[in-house]
């Protein structure tokens, strides 16, 4: 099949990548665990480093357990911004708007990763290497759970609080020891719409090669080795 630039942009399957947006309020009507898992097979589909499927997933629907798991993270980010030598009043109001983001989903996908099944090298360049390559199979698993929900018509948002408190959400939620928490997806039915779709020009971050066909793209070409860094 011939490619048509103008088809990938008018295509409606593609329309469904971009117009996922983040969603951080959500209506009180419960997510079903059938559509959890509908969700999740969407999300084990990603690509993943020698195909270890490094993901791991703690879901968390219960009121108590979000409520433990907002507080114990809403005590952290307030004892460190405190250390940081922020005003109080200031943190306390953002660790309001992070409870509430928490507790106001219906389900929460706490998104973890094992290195478990990864390789093991004996220096730390190469271990840095493999682990680095978890996160990313990870990431990519996140990618697709937040298509899969967008394509279900429900909202999500990926927060990045666990990195900050991977301990405190071991502990309260009883992850298995090899479960490091990456990230947390809030889930529910929209309430409203995100917030506006913002990106910096390809032209900002892309970079095609200096003899590519100057013709067939509108792109700047990539600098030389010493105006972007490298030698
Ligand atoms: C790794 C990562 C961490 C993020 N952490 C947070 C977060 O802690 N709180 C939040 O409200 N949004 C968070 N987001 C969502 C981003 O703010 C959002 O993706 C970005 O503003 C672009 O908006 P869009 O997703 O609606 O296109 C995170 C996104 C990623 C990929």
């Amino acid at each position: 099949m011939e490619f048509a630039a103008d088809r990938v942009a008018d295509d409606a399957r593609l329309d469904l990548v971009i117009g996922r947006r983040s969603v951080r309020r959500y209506r009180p009507e419960a997510v079903t665990s059938t559509m959890i898992d509908a969700l999740l097979k969407i999300a084990v589909s990603a690509p993943s480093a020698h195909n270890r499927q490094p993901w791991r997933f703690r879901i968390v629907t219960g009121e108590k357990e979000k409520a433990a798991l907002a507080d114990g993270m809403g005590q952290r980010l307030f004892r460190d911004r405190l250390a940081d030598g922020n005003d109080a009043q200031i943190i306390e109001a953002d660790v309001d708007r992070s409870r509430q983001r928490i507790t106001g989903a219906p389900a929460l996908i706490v998104v973890c990763m094992s290195l478990q099944d990864m390789d093991r090298y004996p220096d730390p360049k190469r271990s840095e290497a493999e682990r680095l390559m978890a996160v990313q199979s990870v990431a990519m698993a996140g990618q697709n759970l937040l298509l899969a929900i967008h394509v279900a018509g429900l909202g999500g948002c990926w927060l990045c609080g666990p990195l900050f408190c991977p301990d405190v959400v071991t502990s309260v939620l009883g992850l298995p020891n090899d479960w490091q928490p990456q990230g947390l997806v809030t889930l529910g039915w929209l309430d409203g719409k995100g917030k506006p779709f913002t990106r910096r020009s390809l032209d900002n971050v892309c970079r095609y090669s200096t003899d590519h066909p100057a013709v067939e793209s509108t792109l700047a070409p990539m600098p030389s080795g010493s105006e972007c860094g490298v030698s």
